[in-house]
């Protein structure tokens, strides 16, 4: 099983940026302990604050990997482009929320993403993440 997590902008931040909202564990932290608890699943993590290059990584793992697990930041509620990208890809993709957004401002109610993935998660914290990989191993 060869999963993508790609995170977008000031995803980067993690664990210092409002934690408050998203609590402070940095990224690669998390990402540590998930790759100890799923150690037959092949993890690649990608993240960048620059929309093209989050379309080039979703086009570069989307034909061959098992699942990607998306959370497109800022640019969920902005990018067409990102997701024009999960509807030419080949494999599925599960937007993830650290926060609710359907509890906050009114801009973060649109999503340009969730109706090209398969599912989206939000509001659960990292443990958003693990929820996503857990469906994809049960397919
Ligand atoms: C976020 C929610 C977005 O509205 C926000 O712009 C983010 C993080 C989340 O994980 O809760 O940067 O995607």
């Amino acid at each position: 099983m060869r999963i993508a997590i790609i995170n977008g902008p000031n995803l980067n931040l993690l664990g210092t940026r409002e934690t408050d909202i998203y609590g402070n564990i940095p990224f690669e932290k998390f990402l540590k302990q998930l790759k100890k608890k799923y150690p037959k699943v092949k993890f690649e993590y990608f993240q960048s604050n620059i929309e093209g290059e989050l379309i080039n990584e979703l086009q570069r793992v989307g034909f061959d990997l098992d699942g990607i697990i998306l959370n497109p930041a800022g640019y969920t509620h902005t990018s067409v482009g990102i997701g024009d990208a999960i509807a030419a890809i080949k494999t599925p993709v599960i937007e993830v929320h650290i926060s609710n957004v359907h509890a906050r401002e009114d801009f973060r109610k649109i999503s340009h993403i969730s109706g090209k993935a398969v599912g989206s998660i939000f509001g659960l914290g990292l443990k958003g993440y693990e929820l996503a990989v857990e469906w994809f191993l049960q397919q």
